[in-house]
């Protein structure tokens, strides 16, 4: 018999077992909240649906021999995510403080100022790619998506962000319909976050072209391959389609695909969090005023 409130602490001893994440999708309650079921081991448990086998597929020409090893198969196994975790604890080690500007009246007076001092110490510090930063966006029916891109640029005198995509992608689609954003930078060697929010405006075709032919070799093949996002039959069409891409761009040097655009996300707040491994975290926030300067506070972390 399955109950669906609790009906005694959990944890070891206390003979309930709850289901793990993720919670299957016919166990989900109204608007996608997740109603967690309880089992009491004296129960009889409901008949567990039989496993379906599906027969072992012909891999597909070319592609990789299947990993068989026992000890690989149970780094797969999903039960064994808690203990991974468990190994590699957040922000366990030395880091480096958020510095003066932490106090908001000794702090840059605004946060491209701030970005430029936190990136040169990234760079410095040696993290890895500190320009990888995650695009959140929202496209018409309301619903987040998020990826990586890569950050071109910081504009001080429009606080913009500045980064590059195909406008036909999804992420293009969306912005199109909202134009509005967040970016996200997380420096795991400093424990350095960096949210920046605001409103996202496509540059002068002119600057999308100038960003294109800026680019190296490969990734001007990569970008007139296009087609950024839509279903591929397999991985030797990447090989077809590239080895095109490369032939045209030889014949025309100047070719570029016609959806590659540049975006500048005009910021109205940003916040800088420095993580601290005892957990007492700091976070500056600057906020736009409507004279356009900006205001800045601590938050509580
Ligand atoms: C480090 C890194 C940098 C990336 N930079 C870009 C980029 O600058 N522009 C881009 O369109 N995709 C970039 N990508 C790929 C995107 O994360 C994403 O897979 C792709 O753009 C498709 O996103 P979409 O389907 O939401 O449009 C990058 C991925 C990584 C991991």
């Amino acid at each position: 018999m399955q109950r669906a409130v609790p009906r005694a602490p959990f944890g070891a001893g206390s003979g309930l077992h709850v289901c793990r994440w993720p919670v299957p999708r016919s166990t989900r309650g109204a608007r996608g909240t997740a109603r967690v079921t309880v089992h009491r081991a004296e129960d009889d448990h409901p008949p567990r649906p039989r496993p379906h086998r599906r027969r072992p597929r012909r891999p597909a020409a070319g592609a990789p021999a299947p990993i068989r090893s026992a000890g690989y198969r149970r780094l797969m196994d999903p039960r064994h995510v808690r203990d991974l975790l468990a190994r590699a604890p957040l922000m366990a080690r030395e880091l480096p403080g958020f510095g003066a500007g932490a106090d908001p009246g000794a702090a840059p007076a605004t946060p491209t100022e701030l970005f430029a001092a936190w990136l040169a110490e990234a760079v410095e510090a040696g993290v890895l790619d500190p320009g990888a930063a995650l695009l959140s966006t929202a496209g018409s029916d309301g619903r987040p998506d998020a990826r990586i891109v890569a950050l071109r640029d910081v504009e001080p005198v429009e606080s913009a962000w500045v980064f590059a995509t195909d406008a036909a992608s999804p992420k293009g689609v969306q912005l199109a319909q909202r134009p509005a954003a967040a970016l996200t930078f997380y420096w795991p060697l400093q424990g350095r976050q960096i949210r920046v929010r605001g409103d996202v405006t496509q540059a002068p075709k002119d600057v999308s072209l100038a960003d294109f032919a800026s680019r190296s070799p490969a990734s001007k093949v990569a970008g007139l391959v296009g087609r950024q996002s839509t279903p591929m039959g397999a991985l030797p069409e990447w090989n077809e389609a590239a080895e095109r891409a490369g032939r045209e761009l030889a014949e025309h040097p100047d070719a570029h695909p016609p959806g590659h655009t540049v975006y500048a996300l005009a910021a109205h707040h940003v916040e800088f969090w420095q993580g601290d491994a005892g957990r007492r975290h700091v976070r500056l926030a600057y906020a736009q005023l409507p004279d356009a300067d900006w205001e800045r506070a601590l938050l509580w972390p």
